[in-house]
């Protein structure tokens, strides 16, 4: 616990959610390093910790958790976000990268939570000094209410494909140079934009389907839906509050 509460926190961080309903939060547990059972309607706080690939393994081959104390993150120079969404709800998070780039503290991120049932993602990449990714979707999947796996979902760069903006880096992720990024020489928001997915069961077994929405959403391009958000965000940031 100790580990991340140190890690500073200066990202700032925004939920937009594209559905809401009125149900109310019975999770109290607001820590990304503690464990919960989550319900539908539910706010469920996870945290991503930026930091160098390796800084993630232990010994340089085991995977820990950020909130595992022997990956010393606290003292490596590394960056944490914390969120909280709503379970179930199709939610875009943002990273405003104005005054937080991402290459500058190692370019990888990792998506965790929980304490004895720790999960997390694998590292991905986000940037560095030639590349930088903008746009993610990251799946919490769920069984009986208790996180059991976060990872990144891709789509191989349908999303990018014919934009001579983007590259295609590893058959995976578009980048963007990061020299056409603002405060970095270019003009674009390089901000990241992290889609999130809910799959598996809450803890009464109710089905937790934004992944099924996600899924046929992104056949009607929820990338068009994403980037209008995106585009919104960046120049009417108050519209939606
Ligand atoms: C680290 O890895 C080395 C080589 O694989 C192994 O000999 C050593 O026991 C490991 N140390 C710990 C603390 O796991
Ligand atoms: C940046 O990352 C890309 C994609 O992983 C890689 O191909 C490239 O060699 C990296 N460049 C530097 C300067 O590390
Ligand atoms: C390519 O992506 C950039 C950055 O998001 C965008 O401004 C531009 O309109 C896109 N071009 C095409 C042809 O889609
Ligand atoms: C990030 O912050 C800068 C400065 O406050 C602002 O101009 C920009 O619109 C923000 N970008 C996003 C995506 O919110």
């Amino acid at each position: 616990m100790a580990a991340v509460m140190a890690v500073l926190v200066v990202v700032v961080v925004m939920v937009m959610t594209l559905s809401a309903d009125g149900a109310s939060n019975t999770n109290r547990v607001y820590h990304p390093c503690s464990d919960t059972k989550i319900q539908r309607s539910d706010g469920f706080t996870f945290g991503i910790a930026f930091a160098s690939r390796t800084s993630f393994f232990f010994n340089q081959s085991h995977q820990l958790s950020p909130c595992d104390r022997r990956l010393s993150l606290s003292s490596s120079n590394s960056q944490l976000a914390l969120f909280r969404p709503k379970v179930d709800e199709i939610s875009l998070l943002t990273i405003n990268t104005s005054s937080f780039s991402p290459d500058s503290y190692g370019g990888y991120m990792v998506a965790f939570a929980g304490r004895k049932y720790a999960a997390r993602s694998p590292p991905a990449f986000v940037a560095n000094s030639t590349y930088t990714v903008t746009s993610f979707t990251l799946v919490l999947e769920f069984q009986k209410g208790r996180l059991q796996n976060l990872y990144w979902k891709r789509d191989g760069c349908a999303a990018c494909s014919g934009n001579s903006s983007f590259v295609c880096l590893n058959n995976q992720d578009c980048g963007i140079k990061t020299s056409s990024c603002k405060g970095r020489g270019g003009s674009v928001d390089c901000s990241l934009g992290i889609q999130l997915a809910f799959s598996g069961t809450d803890k009464h077994y109710g089905v937790l389907n934004s992944w099924y929405e996600v899924e046929n959403l992104r056949q009607y391009s929820l990338y068009g839906v994403y980037s209008n958000l995106r585009d919104s965000l960046t120049s009417q940031y108050n519209k939606f509050f």
